[in-house]
């Protein structure tokens, strides 16, 4: 069952009249009727979990908003989508403009948000054209701007651009940013809820969360909340990449096993170039590595399911995360090593620097590692690692901190054979690095 994609396979969905002709805005239509706390009772019952990577319910989280008298409210719509492997918010913004616009009114109205703003990554660098001419014939057909079709509600979309920095997908740099400063992660709590942009209460929302809204609305909550297993409402969108035939994104149901997901004719339809499955991340670089037989099947054995509570069995010693659904996938090619050293330079790389442990302690894992794979490492440096790792988990001001321990501890823990190998035999480390890029 398609909620999201059903239609964007429709020529010219892009553009308003093709997307109203095909069902668009009736939602709006439907939701501009209701009172907006009957709107955030309707998401409540949906079930509908924040889509970003955090999974937060996004009905508990409408509900948090402060109201306190005579102070603007504000939506903020996350579409900084950084994460590595994560590529599923610009197929939405770039094919389905419209969707996610009609999701952002009917929020904003559900919110009282009279400015509304997409905080959107600066490397998508084409996709503020394609939001800002939707926003246009949005209003130029009376869905935005003054009273709108005649409800008293009053609403503007803002798209503002960021300028390449991973931080300001965390919702309170990104918000710091949008005020014009440094993006710097704040202490939570307060949580924007409470104190957000300009202080003013907010709702961060991500892209997919926000385009969700949308078939809750023309179906219900209720109906909505009925798709799915267990606290796994809806539909998921997943962005699909590394060694796989049929990379891409899709609409999966919760219901859908990994095996079915990796090796189904309908999905990615197994391995490159007839490859072993070795391991795959399956919700964003910052959520831990799982080995085949851990990715497939659980630790008692059962299947392992696609979505939030079945990818979790286990906890961190022998599961992950569904996490922002960037699903990446490595064939028995791929040295984990490498791979965790590339996540580590991205974390260093990214990190703001407010506190130390991420700050010392990235760049630190990253020399380790690359030391590793070049073949310069010893068994103590493998010990060092795992220690480094454990002294930065929890004890940051944002979860990057976490983010770039996590990769690290889930690949020693699983793959630690690989990391002795690199120890084990120094010239051929430095041999098969000869050529590659020396990061
Ligand atoms: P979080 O769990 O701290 O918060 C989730 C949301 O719930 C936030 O909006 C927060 O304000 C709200 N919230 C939590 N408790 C609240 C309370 N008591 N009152 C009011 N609001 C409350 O997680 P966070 O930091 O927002 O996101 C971390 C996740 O983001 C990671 O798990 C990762 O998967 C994902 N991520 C996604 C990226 C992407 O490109 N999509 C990039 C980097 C990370
Ligand atoms: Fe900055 Fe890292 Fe601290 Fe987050 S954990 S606030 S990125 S230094």
């Amino acid at each position: 069952m398609k909620l999201l994609l059903e239609n964007a396979h429709i020529e010219g969905i892009r553009y308003y009249d093709a997307y109203r002709k095909n069902g668009g805005y009736r939602a709006v239509e439907k939701a501009l009727k209701m009172a907006p706390d009957d709107i955030v009772e309707e998401v409540k019952k949906s079930g509908l979990r924040g889509r970003g990577g955090a999974g937060f319910p996004t009905g508990m989280k409408w509900s948090f908003l402060a109201k306190p008298e005579g102070v603007p409210r504000h939506l903020v719509c996350n579409a900084d989508e950084s994460e590595p492997g994560t590529f599923k918010d610009r197929y939405l913004m770039e094919f389905l403009p419209h969707l996610f616009v009609e999701g952002l009114i009917i929020s904003s109205f559900a919110l009282g948000s009279n400015a509304t703003y997409i905080y959107i990554r600066g490397e998508y660098a084409w996709i503020p054209d394609i939001l800002e001419q939707a926003i246009a014939e949005a209003k130029a057909n009376g869905w935005l701007g003054k009273n709108i079709m005649g409800s008293g509600f009053d609403c503007e979309i803002y798209v503002q651009r960021g300028a390449g920095a991973y931080i300001c997908g965390e919702e309170t740099a990104l918000i710091e940013s949008l005020e014009g400063k440094r993006g710097n992660p704040r202490i939570k709590p307060p949580f924007p809820a409470v104190q957000g942009l300009w202080m003013r209460p907010t709702v961060v929302n991500n892209v997919e969360t926000i385009a969700a809204v949308v078939p809750i609305i023309n179906m219900g909550g209720e109906e909505y909340g009925k798709i799915g297993v267990g606290r796994s409402t809806g539909t998921k969108l997943i962005s699909a990449c590394g060694n796989l035939k049929r990379p891409g994104v899709y609409e999966i149901p919760f219901d859908l096993s990994v095996e079915e997901f990796i090796f189904g004719d309908e999905w990615c339809q197994g391995m490159a170039n007839g490859k072993r499955l070795k391991a795959c991340i399956p919700g964003g670089s910052s959520v831990p590595i799982l080995p085949a037989n851990l990715l497939l099947k659980t630790a008692k054995g059962e299947t392992r399911y696609m979505n939030y509570e079945s990818l979790s069995d286990g906890g961190f010693q022998t599961g992950s995360m569904l996490g922002s659904g960037g699903f990446i996938v490595l064939d028995e090619d791929q040295c984990v090593v490498r791979h965790t050293m590339s996540l580590a330079r991205f974390y260093k790389h990214e990190s703001c620097g407010q506190c130390s442990p991420c700050r010392e302690g990235t760049g630190w894992m990253y020399r380790i590692l690359k030391k590793l794979e070049y073949g310069q490492g010893t068994s103590a440096d493998i010990d060092l690692l795992w220690d480094i790792q454990r002294r930065i988990e929890g004890n940051t001001i944002c979860p990057l901190g976490d983010a770039a321990a996590w990769p690290v501890a889930a690949a020693i823990r699983h793959f630690r054979d690989e990391f002795e190998w690199h120890v084990q035999h120094p010239e051929e480390s430095q041999q098969r690095n000869f050529g590659l890029a020396h990061y």
